[in-house]
């Protein structure tokens, strides 16, 4: 069974990457999303509620996906699952450079290590989590941006935070 390895922060998972994970699953038939703790990027959620809220957002694809929290270096990560395809979205050439340079470095400690890129839908481009997380704290509409268990986790977590 073909898997891939779909890596990110997810603070929070928006439709964005929803849109990159049924990509994914046109392609893959399995697809582990893995969720990094990513500390130094001082994520407002929580690791375990950003797997939850990812779990929830997910759901319709349930039996299809695994969604893992993982800690240190993505290779390793993968190397332990036995998985060496990792998905990765770009919404623009502003991504490609980052993304190209975080292959070539994932390739250079495993080189079995495969890095697939797919384009979101376009209307999704302009999209990422901190314009989310922005909107929430001004009292925006979130309905357009996250599913709705994500965009009651960021109604909370702004009230937590107020
Ligand atoms: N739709 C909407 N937003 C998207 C998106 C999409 N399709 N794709 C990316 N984004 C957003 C993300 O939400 C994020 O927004 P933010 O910066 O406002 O929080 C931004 O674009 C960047 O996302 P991404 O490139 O996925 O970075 P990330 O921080 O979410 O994930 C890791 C990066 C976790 C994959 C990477 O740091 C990693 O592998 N870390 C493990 C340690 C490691 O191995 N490091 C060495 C790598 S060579």
């Amino acid at each position: 069974m073909r898997t891939a390895l779909f890596p990110g922060t997810f603070d929070p998972v928006t439709n964005g990457h929803l849109d990159i994970i049924g990509r994914a699953l046109a392609i893959f038939e399995r697809l582990v999303i893995a969720v990094a703790a990513n500390p130094a990027k001082g994520p407002l959620f929580r690791l375990e509620e950003r797997v939850s809220m990812m779990k929830a957002a997910a759901a319709p694809h349930d039996g299809s996906i695994e969604v893992r929290p993982f800690k240190g270096l993505l290779v390793d990560f993968a190397r332990e699952l036995d998985i060496n395809v990792v998905i990765r979205g770009v919404r623009g050439v502003g991504d490609f450079e980052d993304e190209f340079r975080m292959a070539l470095a994932n390739r250079k400690l495993n080189p079995e290590m495969e890095t697939i890129f797919l384009m979101p839908s376009e209307i999704y481009t302009y999209l990422n989590s901190s314009l989310v997380k922005e909107i929430a704290r001004l009292g925006g509409e979130l309905a357009p941006f996250v599913p709705a268990p994500v965009a009651a986790a960021l109604r909370a977590k702004m009230g937590d935070v107020k």
